[in-house]
């Protein structure tokens, strides 16, 4: 809203090299009520003086040493200021092609002198009505920006939200704890890190990981929770949980589900084909799944389940050494022997309570 109020506020920088006629001006404007009025002498100084503040209206001589009126609206127009305010000349000069001079070099208006003060007053509030709508409008457009950001981030929130709870949702249906998600998933970050992924993928390897094992969902209690060893049929309906984990996260065009697909899919392939459920071997099985299983496995490994103790890491380590080029990517088991420190340090951060 334009008030009177806002416009006696206005920033309006005067720039004239006769201090007689910068005081007549100040006289002028303080009486209308004018109060935040930056008097220029030296044209030099009237980008400083623009940069400092934001500034609503310009009065500005054309005849000046060291630099005219033109070069000093060439110099504010180079500042790239959307909100640039109108600049009104005031000049003794007349004639036509001064006029159109002035216009061309970005002059809002103009007056010659000696002027009418009552012509310049009604000329300086239409220009500084017209100022204040067009920053109230720019304002109001940052604010709905800055709204539109807030909730894109609490969108993307609360999908990520979405997403690890689902990780949770299966971690019920199994023996596996929520700690160990959380060190899987970070260990998979980590290792994507280590083979030169950028920010963004290893973030994506964080938040989709947490779902390799969504598929157990569908596997009926009996299997899933039997105590003693599986039979073959029972195995291979267990097996079944990779592909029923990608069944529910296909078909969605987001990444983050869609790696999630692919880890659920893959993360039991084995580098010599023997791993299911569709035997990939070698870079068929997607990178994605490679880290998920060198990761899952050892954090299986190293943790205690009702049926087994935790191995000490450096078994840990062994076992996954030696099954380097039959069970793992060997390449990658040598950027995991790399990064153990970290991945240590990721099970002491998320260790059992
Ligand atoms: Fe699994
Ligand atoms: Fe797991």
């Amino acid at each position: 809203m334009i008030t009177i109020e806002s416009r006696e506020k206005s920033r309006i920088l005067i720039v004239d090299d006769e201090p007689a006629n910068l005081r007549l001006l100040e006289k002028m404007f303080k009486a209308e009520g004018f109060c935040n009025l930056v008097l220029i002498s030296d044209p030099r100084k009237v980008q400083e003086a623009y940069c400092a503040e934001p500034t609503d209206l310009i009065l500005l001589d054309i005849n000046m040493p060291h630099l005219d009126g033109y070069h000093v609206m060439a110099q504010l127009q180079e500042l790239g200021d959307p909100l640039l305010p109108p600049i009104l000349v005031l000049t003794a000069q007349t004639g036509r092609d001064f006029l159109m001079r002035a216009l061309n070099s970005g002059a809002r208006d103009f007056l010659s002198k000696p002027f009418n003060r009552y012509e310049l007053l009604a000329r300086v509030r239409n220009l500084l009505d017209a100022h204040l709508a067009l920053r109230f409008t720019f304002d109001q457009k940052g604010a709905l920006e800055e709204m539109v950001r807030k909730r894109t981030a609490e969108v993307t929130q609360s999908r990520l939200e979405i997403v690890q709870r689902l990780g949770r949702a299966a971690e019920h249906r199994d023996n596996e704890t929520g700690r160990h998600i959380l060190r899987m998933s970070n260990s998979a970050a980590l290792l994507a890190r280590q083979v030169g992924w950028n920010e963004d993928r290893c973030d994506l390897m964080l938040y989709a990981s947490p779902m390799h094992d969504l598929g157990k969902i569908g596997i009926s209690d009996t299997i899933l929770l039997k105590p003693a060893r599986l039979t073959d049929e029972e195995r291979a309906i267990m097996e079944t949980h990779t592909t029923i984990g990608a069944d529910i996260l296909s078909g969605s065009n987001d990444e983050l589900l869609e790696t999630a697909r692919i880890i659920a899919l893959t993360h039991h392939e084995k580098w010599d084909g023997s791993g299911y459920p569709r035997k990939l071997s070698g870079e068929a099985i997607p990178l994605e799944g490679r880290i998920a299983a060198i990761v899952d496995v050892f954090d299986a490994l190293t943790s205690v389940r009702p049926y087994k103790k935790a191995w000490p890491v450096a078994e840990a380590v062994e076992d996954i050494r030696q099954h380097s080029g039959t069970h793992f990517d060997p390449e990658l088991v040598e950027h995991f022997l790399k990064i153990l420190p970290g991945v240590l340090l990721i099970g002491e951060r998320f260790s059992e309570p």
